[in-house]
């Protein structure tokens, strides 16, 4: 399978290329490399983008969200392998339950994808298992698995953790850590400010570089939208962050009239920063790193997978057209949740098509 003429954007800047693929790898990059091909000229392609942080729900929320709908509204926003978070119903906080969540994602993801394990109080379980990272909840949530235990014992388990918490908390976190830290959702002024100087993963949503607080109840989330100052730092503090995660949150429309926290966020995250290029905001090598780049990296790095843009990689290409113009109607999203705090925006920058291993898995009607 040959892919002609593609403008692959990476963190160092734009390369033109034709690439083969056999058996869902990139098996050569090179300049026009003969044989018969589809031809992308006009767009460009990310290769391997994977969000870090979403929340696929099913087991007994499949009315909120299943891995197959949420992993449709994955690869119809360019994502190619999604992170899944363990706050689920029931959690997964035993070996049992991973298992069951390896296997049903094994079975239902249109997309590639790694999990992550939740933890409460009893550490035992952690190395049977092997998650991207060890989610710890440190402030109330959807899903109720709020950390109890000894946080000394589990940072000298020496695996790699995500939080979720209050800026007091991280600072404790942060000041403990000695190995990887993954900070969730940075959502607020001090706690950017404070993070920058940290050796920690800074995560940011586009949600929180999008919106601010407001009383449209289709836009409550945790953490809060900040004001207009937080979001401002956000965005100036835009070389501290080092991803950009959906942290894709579905929820029945009924559920968020009565208050439920998060944001059904995946299908318009790349769409909202190709926006963004757009208004010179950020640029598409800044778009990559965040999406690619570095979660590529941390997935390669801790589970031994082969994302990204070299000889060898899994064949994971999203194909954007910067300049199409669209309006945002969610009531056409993949994902159950057919409400969005970004319904009717107008945005520049859309996804065309998307492979995961080689197979076409979407493909936009333009
Ligand atoms: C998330 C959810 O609903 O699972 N909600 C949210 O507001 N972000 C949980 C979470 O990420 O805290
Ligand atoms: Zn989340």
């Amino acid at each position: 399978m040959l892919f002609k003429n593609l403008r692959v954007v990476t963190s160092k800047g734009t390369v033109d290329c034709d690439i083969q693929v056999d058996h869902g790898l990139i098996t050569h990059i090179g300049k026009d490399i003969p044989g018969e091909g589809t031809d992308f000229s006009g767009s460009y392609t990310f290769p391997s983008i994977v969000d870090l942080h979403v929340h696929a729900r099913d087991f007994n929320q499949r009315y909120k969200e299943t891995v197959k709908t949420c992993t449709e509204a994955a690869v119809a926003g360019g994502v190619t392998t999604v992170v899944d978070m363990p706050n689920t119903d029931p959690p997964v906080i035993t070996k049992e339950a991973f298992e069951m969540r390896k296997s049903l994602f094994e079975r239902e993801s249109v997309c590639d994808f790694a999990l992550n394990f939740g933890v409460v109080d009893t550490m035992e379980e952690i190395s049977q298992v092997t998650p991207l990272f060890v989610k710890v909840y440190l402030s109330e949530t959807t899903g109720h698995i709020l950390f109890r235990g000894d946080s000394r014992e589990l940072l000298s388990l020496g695996k790699p953790i995500a939080v979720h918490s209050d800026l007091e908390t991280t600072k404790e976190w942060c000041r403990l850590n000695k190995g990887i830290l993954y900070v969730c959702h940075v959502a607020s002024k001090p706690e950017i400010e404070f993070l920058r100087g940290q050796q920690v993963i800074r995560e940011v949503t586009p949600h929180h570089l999008f919106l601010t607080r407001s009383d449209d109840v289709l836009s409550t989330v945790k953490p809060p939208l900040g004001r207009e100052e937080d979001r401002k730092a956000l965005w100036s503090n835009l070389g501290s962050i080092d991803v950009i995660g959906s942290d894709h949150a579905p929820h029945t429309l009924e559920e968020k009239m009565q208050g439920a926290s998060g944001i059904a966020g995946i299908e318009t995250m790349l769409p909202l920063l190709l926006h963004a290029r757009h208004k010179e905001l950020l640029t598409l090598e800044d778009i990559a790193l965040r999406l690619c780049d570095i979660p590529c990296k941390l997935v390669n790095s801790l589970l031994g997978y082969r994302k990204g843009f070299f000889v060898g990689a899994d064949a994971d290409f999203t194909m954007i057209d910067p300049g199409k113009e669209w309006v945002i109607d969610a009531s056409e999203f993949k994902s159950k949740a057919k409400h969005s705090p970004f319904d009717g925006w107008r945005v520049r920058g859309k996804v065309v098509r998307t492979f995961v291993k080689g197979e076409s898995v979407f493909e936009a009607d333009l």
